[in-house]
């Protein structure tokens, strides 16, 4: 069986490894930037720009593949998907139809609505400025901005972390709408959750899923969730599948909040297939609905594909043929640690072109993971591009072991120009989250 995976980041790195561990597959990519771990794990590799969609569609037929599995969003929205149906090809990816739970966020909201979803915040789109200070002034100025298209995770501004008084607010509102941030002369404003964030990506077959491990992702910059936000840092797991601060009835609640997505999709007649992303606010009371993605997180694919004990390309068939429930999902119980190599200067001026000596055997020793992300690769040199450059992730018993064998791998990770988020998956952290969602608690 012929696989593609279109996209070159270290999410789609771990999507490679995980169809390469599948029987009887051969695998192909297409990727923008030519990452150096799909390069060697891919048959054939076509260098391409992941929404050029005619020119994939055509190298797909070329190909005879089988199976398309899309890794990032911006094909989804321009219906990658779609095309290649049209073809004949299948894709365990939704259709642009079914993605507009991603990209577009006023639409998720009105479905949340309509079919009375839980875990729903406060929220309305404005297109005027003074209806849209009424609204914010309701919610005593406690709120989240979001353009309502995609922005690649950098759009949205929260009150407290990024702006402090409600003409700051305004400010952003009217530069929103000013220029079409996120495609249209709209914002989507919502209420502000408090609490502490999750991630749980399930299997989507359009009529059940099939939940992984909930995982927590870090989108700041600096240690402590300090800094701008960005793509995401890294990334931790638990070995029970739940976090240190989230319970398994917490967890249950955002299973069946996905469950419930998928069911109303599919009465909209877009029925999802493919993974399905939840990132959630846990708060006093319950999770709320934060975003919800079409397709695996990054860094969160490389915290629970690694962990499949079941054959990935099996469920992937599965989620296509419509009888994911006949799949018994075995993962190893183990805690994952993930952190990202950014080039310095990452979320605000990247240095670019800088080397990265990287040790992949000694990495191997440890028991991680090497995912590579956006790198450019002259000769055997690894020059940083201005995006993450690659990913470790250590796995093991326990979180604290996980973080140590991370750590471990990363010293064998060498450049002048190089941050990585250390703190991440650290018992520091982690006992600040356990304490924040007791405070909250007691308030
Ligand atoms: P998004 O791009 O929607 O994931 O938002 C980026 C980050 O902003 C999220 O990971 C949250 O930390 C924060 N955020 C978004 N919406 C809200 C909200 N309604 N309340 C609190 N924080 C939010
Ligand atoms: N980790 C955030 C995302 O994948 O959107």
């Amino acid at each position: 069986m012929n696989i593609l995976v279109v996209g070159g980041g270290a999410r789609e790195h771990a999507i490679c490894d995980a169809v390469y561990l599948s029987k009887n597959i051969e695998l192909f990519s297409v990727m923008s930037n030519l990452n150096p771990g799909i390069g060697k794990l891919s048959k054939d590799f076509f260098q391409e720009k992941e929404t050029n969609i005619e020119k994939i569609v055509n190298y797909a037929r070329l190909k005879n593949i089988d199976i398309v599995l899309i890794g990032p969003e911006a094909p989804l929205e321009v219906g990658i998907v779609n095309e290649l149906n049209k073809a004949g090809i299948e894709s365990c990816s939704p259709t642009k139809e079914a993605a507009r739970i991603e990209t577009d966020k006023e639409w998720m909201r009105n479905l949340l609505k309509k079919y009375n979803i839980p875990g729903q915040l406060k929220c309305e789109t404005f297109t005027n400025i003074e209806k849209a200070r009424k609204f914010i002034d309701s919610l005593n100025g406690e709120i989240a901005l979001k353009p309502i298209g995609l922005t690649g995770g950098k759009g949205v501004r929260v009150s407290g972390d990024h702006f402090k008084t409600i003409n700051d607010a305004l400010k952003y509102v009217k530069e929103v709408i000013d220029n079409k941030i996120g495609g249209e002369a709209k914002i989507l404003i919502e209420e502000k959750a408090v609490g502490e964030e999750f991630t749980l990506q399930a299997f989507s077959d359009g009529n059940t899923i099939l939940p992984l491990p909930a995982v927590q992702d870090h989108k700041r910059l600096l240690p402590e969730d300090k800094g701008p936000n960005t793509g995401g840092m890294g990334s931790y797991s638990c070995e029970n599948g739940l976090l240190p601060f989230l319970s398994k009835s917490d967890y249950e609640e955002g299973a069946v909040i996905l469950q419930k997505i998928i069911e109303s999709l599919k009465k909209e007649g877009c029925k999802y297939i493919g993974p399905i992303y939840g990132q959630f606010m846990l708060t006093i009371d319950g999770p709320k609905i934060i975003e919800i993605n079409a397709r695996f997180g990054d860094p969160e694919a490389m915290n629970v594909l690694p962990l499949l004990e079941s054959d990935f390309v099996d469920i992937c068939k599965a989620m296509i043929d419509g009888n994911l429930n006949t799949i018994k999902l075995k993962l190893k119980k183990k805690s994952t640690v993930c952190k990202y190599v950014v080039p310095e200067g990452y979320g605000v001026k990247s240095m670019v072109g800088k080397k990265i000596y990287i040790d992949e055997e000694s990495i191997k020793s440890t028991g991680s993971m090497l995912f590579y992300a956006s790198v450019n690769k002259d000769d055997a040199l690894v020059k940083t591009t201005s995006s993450r450059s690659l990913a470790v992730v250590g796995i093991s018993d326990t979180l604290n072991n996980a973080e140590n064998i991370c750590e471990e791998a990363l010293q064998y990770i060498k450049g002048d120009h190089i941050f990585i988020r250390h703190d991440i998956g650290k018992s520091n952290l982690i006992e600040k989250r356990i304490k924040h969602m007791i405070e909250l608690r007691g308030m």
